[in-house]
């Protein structure tokens, strides 16, 4: 797939989303490329007045800034704990549409939304689409600068070539919560579950990519078109 018919499909998958946000929502937005399309969006939708009394929960510090230039207002869980519908992108997912999430750094506030949502709505582009989680993409653990490199040793023994995610000037990259992210490529994994609870186990891996049943709804674009999947059981 070519890189304009990529990004043609990620901005039909995330406007697809924002038609499914009414008046008087609160609405999480995810953080990546296609997230960023569906926050267009619906700076658009408010300005127009097509919607309105509509608040964001912005799952990064730099979502919340973008939104906020959008003219979106925005909104804490402190406030409003229970948040009507997000719309978030995602790296990989499977049939059963549970997801590897956190390439762009935010899968901490990206899973305390997600759980805080009566709809969680991933939008994608078909190149995400895979049959088994860990195929394609690596997942990104989030672990306290305390003690990284015995996480990483650990992340080693479960399977995972694991290395650390620098930044753009070669530190160690670090998360809105002040930690590290850990990159771990598995190759396909064949239980998704007992990985993620061995990681959730673990002190010091503070969160991990793994969002396993959290999606109700995913938006995936091909070339045809946006198709609309549910049934992602909420756990
Ligand atoms: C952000 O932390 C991730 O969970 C994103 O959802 C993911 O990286 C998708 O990004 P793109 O939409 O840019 O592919």
């Amino acid at each position: 797939m070519t890189s304009d018919e990529q990004t043609r499909q990620k901005r039909a998958a995330a406007e697809r989303a924002v038609a499914l946000v009414e008046s008087g929502m609160v609405v999480g937005l995810g953080a990546g490329s296609t997230a960023m399309f569906a926050i267009e969006r619906l700076g658009a939708r408010l300005a127009r007045g097509e919607l309105v009394d509509v608040r964001c929960v912005p799952a990064s510090i730099g979502v919340g800034a973008v939104a906020t230039r959008l003219g979106i207002a925005l909104t804490t869980l402190e406030t409003n704990p229970v948040i009507d519908l997000t719309i978030d992108g995602a790296d990989e997912i499977d049939p059963q549409l549970s997801a590897i999430k956190g390439g762009g750094g935010a899968l901490l506030r990206e899973k305390i939304i997600a759980q805080a949502s009566r709809r969680e709505v991933l939008v994608v582009d078909a190149s995400k689409l895979s049959p088994m989680l860990g195929t394609k993409h690596s997942v990104p653990v989030e672990v306290a600068p305390f003690g990284w490199r015995s996480q990483q040793r650990f992340l080693e023994s479960l399977g995972a070539r694991a290395s650390l995610r620098l930044s753009p000037t070669g530190a160690p990259y670090r998360t809105d919560q002040d930690n590290h992210i850990v990159d771990c490529m598995f190759g396909p994994i064949r239980e998704p579950e007992t990985l993620a609870r061995a990681l959730s186990a673990r002190a010091g891996i503070v969160e991990h990519g793994l969002f396993l049943g959290l999606a109700t709804d995913v938006l995936i674009a091909d070339a045809t078109g946006v198709r609309h999947e549910t049934g992602g059981e909420r756990r």
